[in-house]
């Protein structure tokens, strides 16, 4: 079965596909599977296509919708990723908790004279309160980890309804998005949610930058009223200019499944699905 890739993805795996090509999203009729990166696929432009295997347990942005109006399935890589996720959100909220990166700066421009006995305090974060929206697998996993910091969890699901979601904005000291970023997600937490945060919580977004309104959560963050750790933006690579200069935010480039055992995982699991497509087999992790 001849395979498209829109970039060599990393593992051994991927040598496991016999007949693969890596290059560009470019209309051609003798591909009969992708491999994307969460990339817009275009059915039209590829008649012969039957799978789509997306690398990335979130699918958003690969036009779902067309593609099962084609019977096109679809696969994701959901499960392999939960952990280094989970991590990379703990490295984001005590990043962001503690003053890490703002710490590192004040060192590197040699402003460090001395102790800081009452200067460059932080919040604590042992014995605070963490609300994770959408306490799913990845969810989950950052719940787990909370113990070691004696935490109290509060979770809301987005279908929950917005009472539940707005009484933990107002009861939490960090809030943590772990929600697929769905029709239902998208802007979720808008301006009058984002009203809701006490001042000095801190939003961490390890999901999708459209799960906020990032205007909204720019004019916080310039206010200085709360403090935030994101992974993720609305319009990737392009992260808000404003935001670049404060020090109560810590911005990573997408870097939550980014650990190589990780990025090999989901690479094995996108290739699984093509090899059981091409041998008839059921596929593992299908959405579509
Ligand atoms: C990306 C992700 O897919 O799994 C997801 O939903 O956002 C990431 O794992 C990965 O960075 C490749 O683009």
């Amino acid at each position: 079965m001849k395979v498209l890739a829109t970039r060599r993805y990393p593992g051994p795996a991927f040598d496991e596909l016999r007949d693969v090509e890596v290059g560009p999203l470019e209309a051609r009729d003798d591909v009969e599977a992708l491999i994307v990166a969460n990339e817009p696929v275009d059915p039209a432009a590829f008649p012969s296509v039957r799978l789509v295997a997306n690398f990335g347990v979130g699918y958003d942005r690969v036009g779902i919708e067309l593609l099962r109006e084609r019977d096109i399935a679809v696969t994701n890589t959901p499960g392999v990723l939960d952990a280094a996720t989970a991590d990379l959100t703990w490295g984001l909220i005590l990043a962001a908790r503690r003053r890490v990166v703002e710490g590192d700066r004040r060192v590197r421009a040699g402003e460090w004279k001395g102790s800081w006995a009452d200067g460059f305090l932080a919040e604590e974060l042992t014995g605070s309160t963490l609300g994770i929206v959408g306490p799913g697998r990845i969810g989950s996993a950052v719940a787990r980890r909370a113990e070691g910091f004696d935490l109290r969890v509060l979770s809301a699901r987005s279908r929950d309804g917005g009472d539940a979601l707005d009484e933990l904005l107002a009861a939490s000291d960090i809030v943590t998005i772990h929600a697929p970023l769905t029709p239902a997600t998208q802007g979720l937490i808008d301006a009058r949610r984002l009203t809701l945060l006490h001042d000095g919580a801190v939003l961490v977004n390890t999901a999708r930058g459209e799960i906020v309104d990032e205007n909204a959560l720019v004019t916080e963050l310039v206010s200085g009223r709360i403090r935030a750790g994101l992974d993720v933006f609305a319009h990737e690579p392009q992260v808000p200019k404003p935001l670049l200069s404060l020090s109560n935010v810590v911005l990573t480039p997408h870097l939550g499944s980014a650990t190589r055992q990780t990025r090999e995982a989901m690479t094995r699991l996108a290739v699984e699905n093509v090899l059981a497509f091409e041998r008839g087999e059921g596929l593992l992790t299908r959405v579509a």
